[in-house]
């Protein structure tokens, strides 16, 4: 009996893997700011403007029409760019990704941070547009590559291991109004000689890759996600179709270069639940999981499924397709799914049913869940079930490069942040997490708590929805100090990573 006891100790303490990749998380555009130093070229988030959230203030595009006037239209929900329109920035607006905390000249004090709170790993991406400043120039910009080795080098230091989103919604301009964005097929060979030079350059600092954040919202976000003026059905399937290849010819190349280069998909996690037992609920529910499925199962399968096939023969979409790309899906399916999980959503065949917010989604409001001040649902247990839900699907490891809450940290009179609610929130998740590893055998490679270091909102582009372990004094009105602060999570997540999630 005593055995069996010790023996039950002993697994629990070993819940997490010895070398679980404990870390956070980031993406260019919403960290880095220094837009145009170094020879960068201007990327889609770079004409985007800032949003507000509370007040329902959506982010928007800004262009030029050919007769000079301005003009601009709401990134979410998406309308149509008229034809002839040039993205551009304009002086008379505020485009809060130009500086956003200012990485580009603290990555190392913020490196410093995070070997402080004992990260064995940091999620960042690529700007693009560093390395080719319009997506098409012939030769890369060498200033943009050393910027990434040298993050790669500060963080290697520490036994930090970058790993590396290639697109976190940073199509570059040039491309856009060029192809149109992602609709057409030469962004997959420009992304490729991306790949190539990133791969070539990086493959003894990084290891871990991931090809395109979020793939998923080509459905909510076109414009974000696929570069894209047009937003037609035909566009997104089309534009999604590029994505899938270039994400498969991405992983049989980096596999080239590196056999030890391990590349993953990433999706925006989603778990729907009906609002009750009736099956119009239940194929709701089918409708909404299959949006994300179809996209994990083209990169981790190859194929398209056959509902989809349905779905856009019903719809009139017909994609275009070269001779040998099924046996290039095929051949280039993922090492890992990599994906992100903030809440589950709830849906409802009952059109009288209130409605609040998540990560790119709208939900029924469950009244079993609480709710984070910009109204996403807070559920851990949607976190297990979906790491089931992939595992027993897909049979790979999984990587939750992005979790966490976002808040209006309010520093007290000494400056100090007391987020005891984001200590909360991540306790349960982490909780959840472990749950699925030592009861259900998921395979669990890492965990990036989403913006570590306080960055720009993607959806909303505040400031002041804040994720961070560090808070950064950077205003929703451009003014601060980029003065950094450890909050109390950061001290808490440091035990975590200590005791390797013994101690919560
Ligand atoms: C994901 C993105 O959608 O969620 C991130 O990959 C984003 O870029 C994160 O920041 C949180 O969303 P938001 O809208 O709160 O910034």
């Amino acid at each position: 009996m005593t055995h069996i006891i010790l023996f039950q100790k002993e697994v629990s303490k070993l819940s997490f893997p010895k070398n679980f990749l404990w870390g956070g998380a980031s993406a260019a555009h919403q960290c880095e700011g220094g837009y145009r130093e170094d020879g960068k070229g201007l990327c889609t988030a770079d004409v985007i403007t800032s949003g507000d959230g509370i007040h329902n203030i959506q982010r928007r595009v800004t262009y030029e029409m050919p007769d000079g006037s301005k003009g601009s239209c709401q990134v979410f929900p998406m309308s149509e760019i008229p034809d002839g329109a040039v993205l551009k920035c304009f002086d008379d607006e505020f485009y809060p990704t130009h500086e956003a905390v200012d990485f580009y000249h603290h990555y190392k004090e913020d490196i410093a941070l995070m070997a402080e709170m004992g990260f064995k790993c940091y999620r960042m991406s690529i700007n693009w547009t560093r390395i080719y400043p319009n997506g098409d120039d012939p030769m890369p910009n060498e200033k943009g590559l050393e910027f990434y080795d040298k993050v790669f080098d500060e963080c290697l230091k520490y036994g930090i291991q970058p790993v590396v989103t290639l697109f976190h919604f940073e199509t570059p301009l040039g491309l856009v109004h060029k192809y149109g964005g992602w609709v057409h097929r030469a962004c997959i060979n420009e992304f490729e000689k991306y790949c190539k030079t990133v791969f070539e350059r990086y493959q003894n600092k990084v290891k871990y890759w991931i090809t395109f954040n979020e793939i998923n919202n080509m459905n909510f976000l076109p414009m974000y996600a696929g570069g894209l003026l047009k937003i037609d059905e035909q566009s997104r399937a089309q534009a999604s179709y590029h994505q899938f290849l270039a994400s498969a010819m991405a992983v049989k190349l980096a596999h080239r270069i590196a056999p030890d280069m391990k590349v993953g998909m990433m999706i925006a996690g989603q778990v729907a639940y009906g609002m009750t037992a009736n099956p119009k609920d239940a194929l709701l529910v089918m409708e909404r999981e299959r949006d994300m499925y179809f996209y994990c199962d083209v990169q981790c399968w190859g194929v398209y499924p056959a509902w989809k096939e349905k779905e856009y023969e019903r719809n009139g979409v017909h994609l275009v397709k070269e001779d040998g790309d099924d046996a290039i899906l095929k051949d280039g399916t993922v090492d890992y799914i990599a994906f992100s999980y903030y809440s589950s959503s709830c849906v409802s065949c009952d059109p009288n049913t209130e409605t609040t917010s998540g990560n790119m989604c709208t939900s029924i409001i469950n009244p079993y869940l609480e709710q984070t001040e910009w109204g996403w649902l807070i559920d851990p247990d949607g976190l297990r079930i979906l790491m089931n839900r992939f595992m027993d699907r897909y049979q790979l490891p999984l990587f939750i490069v992005e979790n966490g809450m976002g808040a209006m940290d309010k520093p007290d009179e000494n400056g100090n942040i007391h987020d005891d609610y984001r200590i909360d929130y991540l306790r349960k998740h982490i909780r959840a997490m472990e749950q699925a590893i030592t009861e259900d055998g998921v395979l669990l490679l890492g965990y990036t708590v989403w913006g570590s270091i306080d960055l720009v909102s993607a959806g909303t582009g505040e400031m002041r929805k804040r994720y961070g372990m560090v808070y950064v004094d950077k205003q929703d009105d451009g003014t601060g100090t980029y003065t950094r602060r450890k909050k109390d999570s950061f001290y808490w997540y440091q035990k975590v990573i200590l005791s390797n999630g013994e101690t919560l």
